[in-house]
């Protein structure tokens, strides 16, 4: 398994739609594996293809918590087919959007179908933070991004807070 380079705002391929995977080949389940350990990694709990600047639709979560055993999804193709009509606001983040959090409206609870690592099909139905998550990692595949929800201001604030961050931490690591 090998760790890969989470692209970070505002990289031009966070914005573009994934083709769909017409089938679940071993490079598929590698590439999977290697999203698996960069998001744990990092951590997080979500990981979509487009942010390792791959356009395929592809995401991998795990949402358990680190004294719970790992309970991972790898997903293929994934739809939502049925939510509530309930919202809820949760404070958001993303590893291309790092260190920034911002309330987002979610469904409370989602059905999404996918076909796994092994090609098989799948439904899932979720609420909590796994509901929040899939339709958060979902929306990397349309080349949406959390912020896509905030009003401009407060979206052109964020990234510019992330470019500064990179900048300095750049800056600092040459030092070195
Ligand atoms: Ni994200």
């Amino acid at each position: 398994m090998a760790l890969l380079k989470i692209l970070e705002v505002p990289n031009p391929l966070l914005k573009k739609k994934c083709e769909p995977v017409a089938e679940v080949t071993d490079e598929v389940r590698k590439l999977m594996d290697d999203m698996l350990e960069t998001m744990y990694d990092a951590p997080g709990v979500g990981l979509a293809a487009p942010q390792v600047g791959i356009l395929q639709r592809i995401v991998v979560i795990d949402v358990t918590r680190d004294n719970e055993p790992k309970h991972p999804y790898k997903m293929v193709n994934p739809v939502i087919t049925a939510h509530s009509e309930e919202t809820l606001m949760h404070d958001e983040g993303c590893l291309s959007v790092p260190e920034q959090y911002a309330p987002v409206e979610r469904f409370e609870t989602v059905t999404a179908e996918y076909t796994d690592e092994n090609g098989q099909k799948q439904t899932l139905s979720a609420d909590g933070l796994l509901a929040i998550c899939i339709q958060h990692e979902l929306e990397h595949l349309e080349g949406t991004l959390f912020i896509d929800h905030l009003s401009k201001v407060k979206r052109d604030m964020i990234v510019r807070r992330v470019e500064k961050e990179r900048r300095w931490k750049n800056s600092h690591t040459e030092e070195e």
